[in-house]
């Protein structure tokens, strides 16, 4: 086990220790197969209190709980599952789908940012699995990075930004989906998409039928726009430190604003992450590639890495190809909008 600024990082054979810690009420952040999440004992609220102080997030933010068990669920709902959830559960767990019921009195106000619900998933990642298991209490775990910033996808981005004020890191190497799971309100009559992930819109009408999409899921921040106006509302997620800007349209238009938006900024340190389809068209510039628009599973996989990529080196500003919102592609460009502060050029 290494220490940085304090901070264990653990490896895989060292999760005893590391689970440990977690019940005795301190901060673990840990690999799942989304994001690294920042965990903590849902039940105990001094706990929980650490995790919002770490991030810096705001107290109203809710919580997922982590679970090692689909049964362990029925600890903290306060009424019986219904068909469809039972459903969801059966077909998508362990996986990266968050369900929103009605939570029990033995969770924290502080755990659901004082809502009468609570948001449970299972993870599908040996490590967390096998973390919270050890660990033998329910984990609130939002994702490890500080508040705004883009999710952490490798142990190293936690490290940036949270060593020293956490207590451990397990190092598991690079996520695989790559963006935090689905969200999906099971507690109302009709089931409603709060926030896009690697379960997707599609998959999930598959199983329920009718399903909902909240109007933040598709917002190109028309009201979020208008309410920046007044001072210190500035909207800020999944942002790095550059300006990001995101082009979307067709593809060919696509490519020639960023043609244009290239010469417009020769002057100033400039990033492009564009999908391996507009290989060729650019020369001269730091160029990342997502991905190829026919492996979104690949593109969703890379955003948050390459964003953090091009922050350690430096960069200005970053202009970003957008891509279409069907599957997971939904998930990345909901991402890739807020990043971009809702800064979006239409072609
Ligand atoms: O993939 C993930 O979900 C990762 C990994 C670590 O599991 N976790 C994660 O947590 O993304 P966080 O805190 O960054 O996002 C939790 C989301 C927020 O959008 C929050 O508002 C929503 O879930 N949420 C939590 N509880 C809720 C509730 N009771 N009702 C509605 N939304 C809720
Ligand atoms: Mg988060």
């Amino acid at each position: 086990m290494k220490v940085i600024k304090g901070t264990k990082v653990f490896n895989i054979t060292e999760l005893k220790e590391a689970a440990n810690l977690l019940t005795r009420g301190r901060l673990v952040s840990f690999p799942t197969e989304t994001v690294y999440g920042l965990g903590a004992n849902a039940l105990q609220e001094k706990s929980v209190r650490e995790i919002f102080n770490a991030k810096g997030r705001p107290a109203d933010n809710p919580l997922i709980i982590h679970i090692a068990k689909k049964e362990d669920i029925n600890n903290l709902i306060s009424k019986e599952l219904s068909v469809l959830a039972k459903k969801l559960i059966n077909k998508f767990w362990p996986g990266p789908l968050t369900i929103v019921l009605s939570k029990d009195n033995k969770i924290p106000e502080i755990t659901t940012g004082g809502l009468e619900t609570v948001a449970i998933r299972m993870p599908n990642h040996p490590i967390a699995l096998k973390l919270i298991e050890e660990a033998g209490v329910p984990i609130a775990a939002p994702s490890a990075n500080l508040s705004g910033k883009p999710s952490p996808t490798l142990a190293e981005h936690v490290i940036e930004d949270l060593a020293g004020t956490i207590d451990g890191i397990i190092d598991g190497g690079q996520t695989g989906v790559g963006l935090e799971s689905t969200v999906i309100d099971m507690s109302k009559n009709t089931p409603v998409l709060l926030r896009p992930g690697g379960v997707t819109y599609e998959e999930l009408v598959d199983v329920l039928g009718e399903v909902d999409i909240d109007p933040a899921v598709s917002s190109k921040g028309e009201n979020e726009a208008k309410r920046a106006i007044s001072p210190g509302m500035k909207y800020k997620h999944y942002a790095p430190e550059a300006e990001v800007i995101l082009i979307e349209g067709k593809s060919d238009k696509v490519k020639d604003k960023i043609e244009e938006l290239i010469n417009t900024y020769q002057d100033l340190k400039l990033g492009l992450m564009i999908t391996k389809e507009l290989r060729g068209n650019y020369s001269n510039v730091n160029l990342k590639y997502m991905g190829s628009r026919d492996n979104l599973a690949e593109v969703s996989q890379n955003i948050f890495k390459l964003l953090r990529d091009f922050d350690n080196e430096g960069v200005d500003k970053i202009l970003v190809e957008g891509i279409v919102t069907e599957g997971l592609g939904l998930a990345i460009m909901n991402r890739l909008r807020k990043s971009a502060g809702y800064q979006i050029i239409e072609v």
